[in-house]
């Protein structure tokens, strides 16, 4: 449930119209409803709430301040894979004791910034990041908390792109030698074995994958202790799917109760990794539109955001449901929703039954707030859309949109010595 509703015809967030967003915002942009955020947190949340465990939000899914600042209030923490989120983390005011960092590619300067930050475990995706680990913290004369992230070999039935736990996907380290290298991990002295760890995808709209991962780390788990390696955080990664057209995930109770059952009686924490499942349903992008064309094959309603603000459409094909933000007796008909971005990749919506809009309406793109804004480009030298929070009958910029100035910020045109030139 999300609290984007009509009121009157006219959509709303909260108490909040979206129209009167737009006149002082300006379109394109992306907005967020502080309730539907907070109930979404609490849904995963208190669905675990009989056992130890942490909510972990994904920061990769929308990594705004003020929405990490909600789930740090809420008592959540971060799941995290570059310097750049541990900062924004932080900053948001997620404790570093509830930090998790996943990832293929941590860089030295990163695992020490994590290090010296005091995070809760990193989740290792090599034997060389261990053993970068490893130096770098007795670099620093103490030591890092570890997880590794095993790669279960199970099918998430989701996108190809967005499927990790396979084992032609680049993550995590084969079970077969994760034993082996839990024992080069107990051997080093400056390593503190805490955890295991998996994800295995994104967008699951069934259980039975994360199950069979579940049975995987269990009976790995159990040889990880008969060999003497105690695990006392046990990270399930995120995944749940969410409702973009018809899909029917299940709810994070029913998630929840299916894990539970499946893990049976443990002593150990549970680490969680939601992000979509959490920020999907609540944001949306809202943009204008500018023109309408319509050729032999085809009619085009262009708005005035393209595949650098949402990408989701143009990489995944992904469905995004497209609403009127005034409803009216607006007929219908195919046509495709595209930006002004010069790709015919570029497009929102495409051979869609869309509400037949005219320049200057204002469009909502529904289920926006994961990995929207946060995947937003300046493509085409387009300054990035400004962020709005909704809370209740208030509403706040929480990023500002872009200007042409800040577009090249950091960029400069060098002076090269005159005999520096190569000879014509
Ligand atoms: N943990 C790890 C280690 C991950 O790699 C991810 C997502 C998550 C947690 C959160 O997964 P979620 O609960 O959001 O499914 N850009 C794509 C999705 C990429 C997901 C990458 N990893 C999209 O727009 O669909």
């Amino acid at each position: 449930m999300n609290y984007f509703n009509y009121q009157d015809d006219h959509l709303c967030c909260e108490s909040v119209p979206v129209a009167r967003i737009a006149e002082e915002v300006g379109t394109p942009f992306y907005l967020y409803s502080a309730a539907t955020l907070t109930r979404h947190f609490q849904a995963m949340d208190d669905a675990f709430a009989d056992l130890p465990h942490l909510t972990c939000f994904a920061v990769k899914a929308c990594a705004n301040l003020a929405v990490l600042n909600i789930f740090a209030s809420l008592g959540g923490g971060a799941d995290i894979v570059s310097g750049g989120e541990l900062y924004r983390a932080i900053k948001a005011g997620m404790a570093p004791g509830r930090i998790v960092y996943s990832g293929v590619g941590k860089t030295a300067a990163e695992i020490e910034m994590a290090i010296k930050a005091g995070i809760l475990m990193f989740n290792v995706e090599s034997s060389q990041e261990l053993d970068t680990i490893q130096a770098v913290a007795t670099a620093l004369g103490g030591t890092a908390p570890i997880s590794l992230r095993v790669n279960p070999d199970v099918d998430p039935k989701t996108h190809a792109y967005i499927s990790t736990g396979l084992a032609k996907n680049k993550f995590g380290v084969p079970m077969e030698t994760a034993a082996a290298l839990y024992r080069q991990a107990a051997s080093m002295p400056n390593i503190v074995i805490k955890g295991l760890s998996c994800h295995i995808g994104s967008q699951l709209t069934e259980m039975s994958p994360f199950l069979e991962s579940l049975r995987k780390m269990k009976a790995f788990m159990a040889r990880l202790e008969a060999a003497g390696i105690k695990i006392s955080y046990l990270d399930l990664g995120g995944g749940l799917g969410i409702r973009y057209d018809d899909e029917d995930p299940p709810h994070p109770a029913a998630y929840a109760a299916a894990i539970k059952a499946e893990l049976g009686d443990t002593n150990r924490t549970l680490v969680l990794e939601p992000g979509r499942v959490i920020v999907g349903n609540a944001g949306i992008l809202v943009t204008r539109v500018l023109y309408t064309k319509a050729n032999q094959l085809k009619k085009f309603i262009v708005v005035d955001a393209g595949m650098n603000d949402l990408g989701r459409p143009s990489l995944y094909g992904a469905f995004h449901a497209i609403q009127p933000v005034h409803r009216t007796t607006m007929a219908t008909a195919k046509a495709d929703l595209v930006g002004p971005i010069c790709e015919t990749g570029d497009f929102l919506a495409r051979d869609r039954e869309l509400p037949l809009a005219k320049a200057g309406d204002l469009l909502a793109i529904m289920s926006a707030g994961a990995y929207g804004f946060s995947m937003s480009s300046n493509y085409n030298s387009r300054p990035r859309v400004a962020e709005v929070l909704v809370n209740g009958q208030h509403f706040q910029v929480i990023r500002t949109r872009e200007t042409y100035e800040t577009l090249v910020q950091g960029e400069s045109i060098p002076v090269f010595p005159e005999n520096d030139r190569p000879l014509a």
